[in-house]
């Protein structure tokens, strides 16, 4: 079953908004497998937005990444990359819909509150470097039959 791995960042923490993120995603019936509070530090950072060094806004993204804690989890479900994409919307509040966690909450590209892996491959790169393989857990939910045609 598909993985991603998502990041309620520091404004999200900071707001009070982990609750209504993670509920969102639970609410679509995508399944918690990990879950946890850190402090990212600039390597980590580095590592995880490998991707965007060298871009203006690079600086401005470790500095706001690494500002405050965050909520790391690991979500499971069909197609669980592109459903939290959905579900996160556009980069740029500007841009996204109303309706999504970016499109409701968040005004500004540098404080938007979620971070939503962009690829099956990226998720599982993103997924070893925040999770050990024993922070994860293989647990049948009880309403599974509810939400998947099996
Ligand atoms: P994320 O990786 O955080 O889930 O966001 P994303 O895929 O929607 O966007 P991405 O292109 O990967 O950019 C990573 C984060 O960098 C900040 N950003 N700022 N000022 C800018 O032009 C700019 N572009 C990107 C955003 O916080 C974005 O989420
Ligand atoms: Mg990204």
């Amino acid at each position: 079953m598909e993985k991603t791995l998502v990041i309620v960042k520091p404004d999200g923490v900071q707001r009070g908004l982990t609750g209504d993120v993670l509920r969102r995603l639970e609410a679509k019936g995508l399944k918690m497998v990990g879950m946890k509070m850190i402090w990212i530090d600039k390597e980590l950072a580095s590592r995880h937005y490998a991707i965007h060094t060298g871009k203006a806004f690079f600086a401005g993204l470790i500095d706001y990444i690494t500002s405050s804690p965050v909520v790391v989890a690991v979500f499971e479900g069909r197609a669980a990359v592109q459903m939290v994409r959905n579900l996160a919307g556009a980069t740029d509040p500007l841009a996204a819909a109303p309706g999504t966690i970016r499109g409701d909450f968040g005004l500004e590209i540098g404080r938007n509150i979620i971070h939503g892996s962009d690829s099956p491959e990226n998720a599982a790169t993103e997924i070893a470097l925040f999770f050990r393989d024993e922070e994860l857990y293989e647990w049948p939910r009880d309403t599974e039959r509810w939400i998947s045609e099996g």
